[in-house]
């Protein structure tokens, strides 16, 4: 919770006690200017948490950046117009600034000051850039004003910025659940870790065509590729989706979300013009379309009929596509993560990341999430069961459930191998 120097600090007191009783955990970073307004040992009983302005304190524990990569949640209020104009800067001259920058938890920041003030181009610009990265922004509301002003520029109430700071928190149903586990009883936050991530997926299936009529195809639906790009947007990152033979309603999630790009392809060839040219300025890659790994040698410009037919039956010649993958992880530029999917049929007695483990080697992948297929299993489905391996080959997740959850995990392993 930050604090700055305003008049309304004074309200931010009660907005730490409703946090506190609501059984949050919450460490108070004022600036020097809101102690003028609010004095240290009230933020700290009322947190019951030691409180600083300072970088140079508690440095063992690296307390300037600690703050902000421990929170789940960032609420700054009152937001002076100086501290907003510090955020869209960036600046890190105090504790709050540091951690701000360290910070990869949502940001609610709740302004106060004079209407002059609001309204003046530098504050709307600095909201503007402030939003543009995806902080959240409550208030202000109109009404009486420090003297005897009144007008927009009041903070918000307590009440209404808790509201609005726990809206972004997503409850994960504990109410109905054990509540005598204290993980479960916490709000699952939604965490913007990826935000500031190009991301590229693929998803679906690629197509090779035999005639004008038909094709080769494979079963894979798009779900997974889809429930990814939707769980990186909503993890804060910029996403493109290439999608092959995916269906609209498949798509919806990412239709409707404003930062995913959609993409179409349809032959593996097109695939991979798609993903090359995605890839130049991608900070992960993930690989989840299904792509064939042949195509037809001389495509027929008619429909083949059996009347053409010399004999009952027919060979279709078949010259072998661009390895995607293997390509991509050639031409990687230093920092890219590269994330193959492979949908495998272990024969009897051989493991599934057995296979992920020779695959990854063989493809030189960052990480490699390889699923077992079959008839009834994988593809069109709505779980996934995956074996997630590194560079090394050494398994670094086993994920099953939805393919949300599945794609949630594979960002997760994404992150812990990613450095920015
Ligand atoms: C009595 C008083 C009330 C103030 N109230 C506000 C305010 O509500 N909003 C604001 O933007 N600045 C306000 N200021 C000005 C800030 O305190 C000043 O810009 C300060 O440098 C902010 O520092 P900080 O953003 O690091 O906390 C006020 C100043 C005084 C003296």
């Amino acid at each position: 919770m930050g604090v700055t120097g305003g008049i309304a600090a004074y309200k931010s007191v009660q907005l730490v006690r409703l946090l506190v009783r609501d059984g949050h955990e919450v460490h108070v970073v004022p600036t020097a200017d809101a102690l003028r307004f609010v004095g240290l040992p009230t933020w700290e009983a009322i947190s019951r948490n030691p409180v600083t302005t300072t970088v140079h304190e508690d440095v063992a524990r690296v307390r300037h950046v600690a703050l902000g990569q421990a929170a789940d949640l960032v609420i700054v209020a009152p937001a002076t117009a100086n501290s907003l104009a510090k955020m869209a800067a960036g600046l890190a001259d105090d504790l709050l600034g540091t951690t701000l920058l360290a910070t990869t938890a949502p940001v609610v920041v709740a302004p106060a000051m004079h209407t002059e003030m609001w309204r003046h181009p530098a504050t709307q610009h600095n909201i503007a850039t402030l939003k543009s990265r995806g902080v959240h922004v409550v208030g202000p509301d109109d009404g009486a004003l420090t003297g005897d002003d009144s007008g927009l520029g009041r903070m918000t109430e307590p009440e209404a910025i808790l509201a609005a700071a726990l809206a972004v928190v997503e409850d994960d149903g504990a109410a109905e659940g054990d509540a005598a586990d204290d993980d479960a009883a916490r709000p699952v936050v939604r965490r913007h870790d990826l935000m500031g991530l190009s991301v590229v997926v693929s998803a679906g299936g690629t197509r090779e065509p035999i005639d004008p009529v038909r094709f080769i195809g494979n079963r894979s639906s798009g779900k997974q590729g889809v429930a990814l790009a939707v769980a990186a947007a909503e993890r804060g990152a910029d996403v493109i989706l290439i999608a092959a033979h995916v269906d609209a309603e498949v798509l919806a999630d990412a239709l409707a979300h404003p930062a995913v790009r959609i993409e179409r392809a349809g032959t593996t060839d097109d695939l991979a013009d798609a993903v090359q040219t995605a890839a130049v300025s991608a900070d992960v890659v993930v690989m989840a379309a299904a792509v064939a790994d042949y195509r037809v040698a001389g495509i027929s410009d008619r429909k083949i009929t059996k009347d053409s037919a010399e004999s009952t039956t027919r060979t279709l010649e078949l010259v072998e596509n661009v390895d995607i993958l293997a390509a991509l992880c050639r031409q990687r530029r230093p920092g890219q993560l590269i994330v193959g999917f492979a949908a495998e049929t272990p024969a009897e007695g051989e493991s599934l990341a057995e296979r992920a483990r020779r695959k990854v080697l063989r493809k030189d992948a960052d990480l490699l999430a390889a699923n077992e297929v079959g008839w009834t299993q994988g593809f069109e489905a709505d779980e996934n069961a995956l074996v997630i391996v590194d560079r090394a080959g050494d398994v670094v997740a086993e994920p099953h459930g939805t393919k949300r959850e599945v794609a949630e995990a594979v960002w997760d392993a994404v992150l812990s191998i990613h450095t920015p």
